[in-house]
């Protein structure tokens, strides 16, 4: 995804007052020109890291209940997870991919060939493993609403069905362990320097912080497939201030295998200083505001007709019957979005066939509704939600869902046919 919504806190780095204080605790700790200076005082320490309260273990009861929202939001379906089975194959939405990609899955050659030429979707999600190098306080708020943090990758974390205390419960069943004490701080001027050097943003998008282009060659052997992951599932630096922990920020840029076993980073070879000067680079270097979030803009209808075979080709049998299709063909399930899953209760909505895509969903009174009906502004809702996904990758939460659910958003200009075949009483 390729939009980026400001979320960064800025924090102003600060020098440690607490340890001078409780020597010398009628000084001033600041630092301005109008402080005496006193031939008696021994120099400053080096600064800290910025001071913010340690997380405590996780409270036992949370973990509990997020253990069990992470089997009713079937998060399995597209990640690992340490200590659970995967989902099986028929229900997965990666690994099938994967294997129809690598050429693995029992398909006669030519379709196998036509399938491979149509999947650019959940090709790729990170594996959750060791993700106790993150903050629990931004974990569950980014569960809650999340937003983009992979460029290379098409799809993104889908907003689900939950409420802040369940987002909170997930992250300390994820996250249950403390925080360990922050490292001495690092120099920043240095830490500026090895990014270049070590080819850092060679993977990295760093939205915000100053162009430093890669060394030509980077410092470790990578063959292709390395690399095509490597690019793939490297986050944005920007948001890595927010959500890493400081102490585990330094010792993933030591040895990342060893936080993650399987991950796409290298093992790029530093010593512990410059570890630590990358960690005061990444997190502290200023950041430029992300640019404004566009306005989506709703297209005007089209003059010309626009027909079902129109729709349904460049819209509706591209995405959405992908979670939207008819549970009769599909082994009963006609995915998240007909049969519900990832923990969404079954909206029977069914976009694969014209009757099906007529005969509206259920909403949350049970009872059927069309979904072509006009909201307030006269927005027909089945647009609406499509209009719903541009808003969110722009970096808001609008109250309607975003479709396709976690996906590319689908061009306004194929939105623009929906609405006008809806508009001209949806011939068929
Ligand atoms: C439909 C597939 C899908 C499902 C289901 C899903 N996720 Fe994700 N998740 C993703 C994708 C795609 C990303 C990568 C997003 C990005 O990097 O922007 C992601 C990223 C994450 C991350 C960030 C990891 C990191 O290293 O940055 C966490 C944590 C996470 N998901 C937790 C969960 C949990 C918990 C559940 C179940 C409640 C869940 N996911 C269900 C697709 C999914
Ligand atoms: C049993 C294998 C299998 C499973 C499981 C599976 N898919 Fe697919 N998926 C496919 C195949 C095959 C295609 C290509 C179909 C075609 O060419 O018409 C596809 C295509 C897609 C596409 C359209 C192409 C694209 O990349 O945009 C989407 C979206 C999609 N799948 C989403 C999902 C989601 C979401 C899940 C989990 C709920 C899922 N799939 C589970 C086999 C699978
Ligand atoms: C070959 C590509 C590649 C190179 C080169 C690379 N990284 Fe990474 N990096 C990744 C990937 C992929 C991840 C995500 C790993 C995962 O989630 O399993 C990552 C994760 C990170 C993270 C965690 C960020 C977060 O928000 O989760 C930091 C910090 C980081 N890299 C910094 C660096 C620095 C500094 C350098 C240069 C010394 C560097 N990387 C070089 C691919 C790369
Ligand atoms: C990755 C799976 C997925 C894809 C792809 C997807 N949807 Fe959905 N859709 C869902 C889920 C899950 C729900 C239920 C959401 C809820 O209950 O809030 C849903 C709900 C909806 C609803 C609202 C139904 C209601 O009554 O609340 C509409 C309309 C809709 N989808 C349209 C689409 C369209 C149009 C596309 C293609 C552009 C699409 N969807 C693609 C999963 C998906």
């Amino acid at each position: 995804m390729r939009r980026q919504p400001e979320l960064v806190r800025p924090r102003t780095r600060r020098r440690s007052c607490a340890p001078l204080l409780a020597v010398f605790s009628l000084l001033s700790c600041g630092t301005g020109p109008q402080d005496p200076v006193r031939a008696d005082i021994p120099p400053a320490p080096p600064p800290a890291a910025p001071q913010i309260a340690l997380e405590p273990p996780a409270d036992p009861a949370a973990v509990a209940r997020g253990q069990a929202l992470i089997d009713r939001f079937e998060c399995v379906r597209c990640h690992d997870l340490p200590g659970r089975e995967p989902a099986p194959l028929e229900k997965h939405c990666v690994r099938c991919h994967q294997d129809i990609l690598a050429g693995r899955f029992p398909a006669p050659p030519g379709t196998l060939r036509e399938w491979q030429g149509h999947i650019t979707h959940l090709t790729d999600v990170p594996a959750l493993h060791g993700l106790d190098r993150f903050r629990r306080a931004w974990l569950a708020g980014w569960l809650h609403t999340p937003h983009d943090l992979r460029p290379g990758l098409d799809s993104t974390m889908p907003r689900l069905a939950l409420g802040t205390a369940e987002a909170a419960d997930l992250a300390a069943a994820l996250i249950p362990a403390a925080e360990a004490a922050a490292p001495a701080a690092g120099d920043l001027a240095r830490g500026r320097e090895l990014f270049g050097d070590k080819s850092c943003a060679l993977c990295h998008r760093f939205t915000g912080a100053p162009n430093i282009a890669p060394a030509a060659r980077l410092p470790v052997p990578l063959d292709e497939a390395q690399l095509q992951r490597g690019l793939a599932q490297a986050p944005d630096l920007r948001f890595t201030r927010e959500r890493m922990r400081p102490a585990a920020l330094v010792a993933w840029l030591l040895d990342p295998p060893r936080h993650k076993p399987g991950t796409p980073m290298p093992k790029i070879p530093l010593d512990e200083a410059d570890a630590r000067a990358l960690a005061a680079y990444v997190t502290e270097v200023p950041l430029e505001p992300p640019p404004a979030p566009k306005h989506v803009q709703r297209l005007p209808l089209l003059e010309r007709r626009v027909t079902w075979a129109e729709v349904e080709a460049k819209v509706f049998k591209r995405t959405c019957w992908h979670c939207h299709s008819d549970p009769d063909y599909a082994r009963g399930d006609g995915g998240p979005g007909n049969s519900g899953g990832y923990g969404f209760t079954p909206r029977r909505l069914d976009l694969a066939s014209y009757t099906g895509i007529a005969s509206g969903s259920v909403g949350d009174d049970g009872k059927r509704r069309s979904v072509f009906a006009p909201l307030a502004d006269g927005t027909p809702r089945i647009v609406a939600h499509m209009l719903a996904r541009h808003a969110e990758v722009e970096g808001a939460a609008p109250e309607l869902r975003g479709m396709p659910l976690g996906l590319t958003p689908v061009p306004l200009a194929d939105i623009q046919l929906v609405d006008t075949w809806i508009a001209q009483g949806r011939p068929q």
